[in-house]
């Protein structure tokens, strides 16, 4: 019985390591609360799995423990976000697995005991009969959905098969199809072999319908999807949880769950988007990249230009975005603020809430460099000041800073609050060439006539603008 209080122990660790994950102050710690609470739950388990060989999860412990550990050493910290995808579709595959070898047990004890071989056979309460669609259907949804996101974030293209209404019609017809293949599953007898082919049979086709669900969730959207995905693979865990009986699968999988939802509630903010909008939006085509690339008066300027400008300001704002994690500059963004607050200026980093690749990049980015935390501005807090600032330098973002967002209807970024820098008296923009950024599309802002541009990886251009600052 000793597993029922490492349960609740680990509960509380989760908790606990939940609330240290909401400052930034705190996260490391809660995350090493979180992660001795799901030591503590292994453990648990292996103590209340007499049936199977302590060995046997002592060894899973170990495999899993190596690759994890592997996996965050090696993974850079620009490919977080496909790692987390990955990660929400491997949650999804275990609970769909859970649910299958679940009537793959019923069924086997009944041929047993058909046999006479058992006296009794395992008692299938109703809530676990229909917690094992359940947790098929979202498992299954959720593992094809998060890789199709996974390919997605690393740039992959994936089109859709079918366009405008005749998609939602396929989406519905598929939803429709399981919830249908679930109530026959859930009336069948119990142990029959039917209950199996039923529940491979929704497997597969929720399968294609996470497939098809994601594929057309476009531009700057992934954030709220990758978040929906992470909640779902929450309550898939939850799902999988009744089914087996394990009330902490059940607790961990509904915290999951409900932290998933309210990030992706805070991610639709962020993008001004309704979660419906961003569900049934998708972009037909991809026309709108087709000028991306597209300029005219574009102004080139040169680091020693930039700490000229430099010279005569009173006040800078950085903007980090997706390209200053690609280009490692978080140290030397760092060294130059460092200096130019040196020779008075004040500095500030506007941050918005889904630079970079995953929630909350920019500021572990920042906080990596020791960057202090008081000079990190949220997007509401800082966009009226940019009236005010003399210089506004665009480290490898755009998408964030993209005027297409306040005017074209059609655009994927349409509404979505961006960081008003095209207000200051000058901006730079500091970028390897005019490509677009996440969301495929041209941005305006490269062209307004008080946009200067510096062609080069951040880190480079950060290096040579304190070369030049410094010699001032
Ligand atoms: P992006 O719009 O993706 O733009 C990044 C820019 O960085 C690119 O235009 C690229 O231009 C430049 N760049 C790349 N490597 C560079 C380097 N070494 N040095 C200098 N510049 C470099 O970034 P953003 O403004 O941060 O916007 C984020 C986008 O990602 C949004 O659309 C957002 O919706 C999406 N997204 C966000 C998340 C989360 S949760 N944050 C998750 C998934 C998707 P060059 O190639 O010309 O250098």
């Amino acid at each position: 019985m000793i597993y029922i209080y490492l349960y609740l122990l680990a509960t509380v660790l989760f908790v606990w390591g939940i609330k240290g994950l909401t400052g930034v102050r705190t996260a490391q710690r809660g995350n090493r609360m979180a992660a001795s609470g799901m030591l503590i739950a292994v453990v648990a388990a292996m103590l209340q799995a007499e049936a199977l060989p302590w060995w046997g999860l002592a060894a899973a412990l170990v495999i899993g423990a190596v690759i994890g550990m592997r996996l965050a050493i090696k993974v850079p910290m620009t490919a977080m976000p496909e790692l987390v995808a990955a990660f929400n579709g491997l949650g999804g595959a275990a609970s769909a697995f859970v649910g299958l070898s679940y009537l793959v047990y019923v069924i086997s004890q009944k041929a047993a005991e058909a046999s006479s071989t058992l006296v009794s056979t395992p008692d299938v309460s109703m809530s676990s009969a229909i917690t094992v669609p359940i947790s098929v259907i979202i498992g299954s949804a959720t593992l094809t959905g998060s890789f199709v996101a996974y390919l997605k974030l690393g740039g992959k293209k994936i089109v859709h098969p079918f366009k405008g209404a005749a998609r939602n019609t396929a989406h519905a017809a598929l939803g429709f199809l399981i919830l249908g293949l679930s109530l026959y599953l859930v009336m069948l007898a119990e142990g029959s072999t039917m209950q199996i082919t039923a529940a491979i049979a929704i497997t597969l086709l929720s399968g294609v319908l996470g497939v098809l669900l994601v594929i057309p969730i476009g531009g700057a959207d992934m954030p709220v999807v990758v978040a929906l995905l992470n909640s779902y693979s929450g309550l898939a865990a939850a799902a999988s949880g009744f089914v087996i009986n394990n009330l902490l699968l059940v607790v961990a999988g509904a915290l999951v769950g409900a932290s998933g939802l309210i990030l992706t509630k805070i991610m639709c903010k962020a993008m001004n988007r309704s979660l419906g909008n961003v569900l049934m939006g998708g972009i037909d085509d991809d026309s709108q990249a087709e000028d991306a690339r597209e300029y005219s008066n574009i102004k080139e300027s040169s680091a020693e230009e930039v700490a000229m400008l430099f010279d005569g300001a009173n006040s800078v704002i950085f903007v980090p975005g997706y390209g200053l994690a690609v280009a490692q500059a978080q140290h030397t963004v760092r060294e130059l603020a460092e200096e130019l607050e040196k020779r008075g200026v004040d500095v500030k980093y506007a941050i918005h809430p889904v630079a970079g690749r995953m929630p909350g990049h920019m500021n572990v980015l920042l906080a990596e460099a020791d960057v202090p935390y008081d000079k990190l501005y949220e997007l509401e807090k800082i966009n009226g000041d940019f009236q005010s600032t003399d210089v506004a330098v665009i480290l490898g973002a755009n998408d964030v800073v993209n005027p297409i967002a306040r005017e074209d209807s059609g655009s994927p970024i349409a509404g979505m609050p961006i960081l008003d820098v095209d207000y200051a008296q000058t901006v730079v923009v500091v970028k390897r060439s005019l490509s677009p950024g996440y969301a495929g599309i041209k941005n305006p802002l490269f062209e307004n006539d008080n946009t200067l541009m510096v062609f080069a990886d951040a880190k480079v251009a950060l290096q040579d603008m304190v070369k030049e600052v410094k010699e001032l």
